[in-house]
Parts: C-alpha cells; sequence; structure tokens
C-alpha cells in the first residue's frame, strides 16, 4: 500500500530505531530525563526560545499553550479552518473555558488588518476579552499553503500593540522553513508559544514540544501534569525527535517535490474538477459531480492507494518520508490510468 492519508502515517528508520533504544533515560516528571532535557533545548535553540517542554502530541501542546494564554471568559482569534478549532475536540472550550472568533482567511492564513477589527473593546463587559491570536503554519485545511515571516510581522506589531498573546500551531513549521526560506530564528522574535510536531513531515513516531519564555513552560508545566501528560522515561521517543530534527528536515523538500509532481500530472484528468494550489506537502483536490469521495478512496485502496475524503468531493493527499520517488511515479500512472 502507498499511503498518502497523512505524513503521521510515517514508521520509524533504522537509524531512528537505534537512536532511541539507545537513549539515556530517567523520569521526565523529576526532569531527570537527560534526552527529554536535551531534545527540549535543541528545539528552543533552533527557533531562539528560551524553553521547550515535550508532549505526548501537537493537540495537547496546541491547548496547553492556549491555556497559558487566556484566562476563562477570554476569546481566541483564528482561522476558521485552524486545527486548534476544528479539530481538537472542542478543547478550548474545554481546557481553558474561553471562546474562539474565526476569520475567514485566504486558505487559512489571516491577516493583520482582518484580526484588528475583530478585537473587541477592553471593558465592555458584554464581550469576551480578546487575548490570544492563534496562526497554523502551514495550513492544513489550506492545502499546505503557507505564510512567510514578512506576512506574520504586521500581525505581530498588532498583538504587541493590543496586549494579545501571538501562539503559532507549528505542526508542519518546517514545510513551511522549506518553502519560503524563512529562518526558525525569526519565528522566536515573533511568537509567544510555537508547537512544533515532530511527528508529522519529520517522521518521528510521536511528540510536539511547545516553545515559550521559561516563566510560560514552568506554567505550562503545571498544565501538562493536570492534562496527564507528565510522562516518566519519555527519553526513549525524545531520541526519535533529536534524530528527526539531525535528519529529516532538509529532506522535506522531496516531499514537496513529489506533492508537485502529483498535481501537475493530475491537474487536467477528466475525474478532477478542481486543484488547490500545491505549496508544501499537501494536495487537496475536488472530484467532479459524477464521483463520490468515499467511493473514490476505496477505488483506489483496491489499486494499492490510500489516501483521504477531506469533504463530500474532496480528496487529500499528503506526501511524507515514507514515499519514494519511485511510489511517487508509480501513484501517477494509476491515477492517470483511472476514467
Ligand atoms: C495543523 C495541525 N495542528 C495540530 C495537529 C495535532 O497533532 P497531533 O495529532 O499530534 O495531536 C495536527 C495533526 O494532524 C495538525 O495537522
Amino acid at each position: 500500500m502507498i499511503d498518502f492519508r497523512s505524513d503521521t502515517v510515517t514508521k520509524p528508520t533504522e537509524g531512528m530505531l537505534a537512536a532511541m533504544f539507545t537513549a539515556k533515560v530517567g523520569d521526565d516528571v523529576f526532569g531527570e530525563d537527560e534526552t527529554v532535557n536535551a531534545l527540549e533545548k535543541k528545539t528552543a535553540d533552533l527557533f531562539g526560545m528560551e524553553a521547550g517542554m515535550f508532549c505526548p502530541s501537537g493537540t495537547m501542546t496546541n491547548q496547553i499553550a492556549i491555556k497559558c494564554f487566556t484566562q476563562p471568559l477570554d476569546e481566541v482569534i483564528t482561522d476558521q479552518t485552524a486545527h486548534v478549532y476544528r479539530y481538537e475536540g472542542g478543547g478550548i472550550m474545554f481546557n481553558s473555558a474561553a471562546s474562539v472568533r474565526l476569520l475567514n482567511g485566504d486558505r487559512g492564513r489571516i491577516t493583520a488588518e482582518m484580526i484588528e477589527t475583530e478585537i473587541n473593546p477592553i471593558g465592555n463587559v458584554h464581550h469576551p476579552h480578546s487575548s490570544l491570536v492563534v496562526l497554523e503554519n502551514t495550513v492544513n485545511r489550506g492545502g499546505g499553503s503557507f505564510y512567510t515571516l514578512d506576512q506574520i510581522e504586521p500581525i505581530y506589531h498588532l498583538c504587541r500593540l493590543k496586549g494579545l498573546k501571538l501562539h503559532l500551531d507549528g505542526a508542519r513549521i518546517f514545510n513551511a522553513l522549506a518553502a519560503s526560506g524563512d529562518s526558525a530564528k525569526g519565528y522566536g522574535q515573533y511568537f509567544d508559544g510555537i508547537s512544533v510536531c515532530l511527528s508529522k513531515g519529520l517522521g518521528a513516531p510521536v511528540g510536539s514540544v511547545l516553545l515559550a519564555s521559561k516563566e510560560t513552560i514552568k506554567y505550562a508545566r503545571r498544565v501538562r501534569k493536570v492534562m496527564g501528560g507528565g510522562m516518566r522515561q519519555a527519553g526513549f521517543l525524545a531520541a526519535a525527535g533529536i534524530y528527526a530534527l539531525d535528519h529529516h528536515i532538509e529532506r522535506l523538500k522531496e516531499d514537496h517535490l513529489h506533492a508537485q509532481q502529483i498535481a501537475d500530472s493530475i491537474k487536467n484528468l477528466p475525474f478532477v474538477k478542481g486543484l488547490m494550489p500545491v505549496d508544501t506537502n499537501i494536495i487537496i483536490f475536488e472530484l467532479n459531480e459524477q464521483k463520490d469521495a468515499d467511493h473514490f478512496v476505496e477505488e483506489l485502496k483496491h489499486k494499492g492507494i490510500l489516501c483521504g475524503t477531506f469533504g463530500k468531493q474532496m480528496i487529500r493527499f499528503v506526501t511524507h518520508l515514507d514515499i519514494t520517488a519511485d511510489q511517487t511515479q508509480q501513484t501517477i500512472d494509476i491515477l492517470k490510468n483511472k476514467v
């Protein structure tokens, strides 16, 4: 099976497994796991942030960040496609008792102008207090669209001016960096919190790191414990993360190339009604009216390709570490020979 359902499906490579087996571990809830400590420091240094905290998932790092940057009755401003809103089970309400103001960005990307008009006036008891902006880069539902740092800079200035915190859901931040050529340290300057996933394009089996100031991370560790995310000998998992940062960042461009090759070869095929621009490793296309998405996915499964639906007529392919150039070509051949 060639599995394009998500970049989360990758299996650890031999090198990664060797790093995991030989990791030096301790009890991370006591702060004694040297591999976890090394991963947290390495990730924080990469982005020029003060501190990091290893968590089992990107959902947890996002939700902890939102908890750290809001008070109950506050409001979070984000795009209507945002993972923190759509795919984290309503966690903003459950964990932080905050409401959400949704914007309609360009493939998930919002601007300072859009945000400014939605910030509630301070001190008016009718309104929730606008306290946090969350950006996602790359944007999953935007078909892997990405912000450049130039586009984020005005949002950062607006947040500073209005006293709002700025958090980045960087589940695929390294894909954004690979596509834009921006530096990780630039991100560290602008964001109060960054969630970096190791288990998407970077190919680790588990884990995300929340980056922020030392003070924020100190509180974040309390929140992680409350959420049940304090892990013990987590260094076996952190070792995979360190390996991923050392070995799997440079190669992300290959995933982008494979996505582009697939997009180029399907855009004029009869079953494709429309294709979103492909900027990174995500391909989203709309099927023509005669094709039902569930049926299409089943048909491809019988031909050895796994992909996902993204709405009634929409299909998503995600390229990743476990998709080779040969498999990309095989996929193109299979798709071209379809109806
Ligand atoms: C944009 C985005 N943010 C956050 C997450 C959450 O990551 P996890 O599945 O590790 O909770 C995902 C997962 O796919 C994602 O696509």
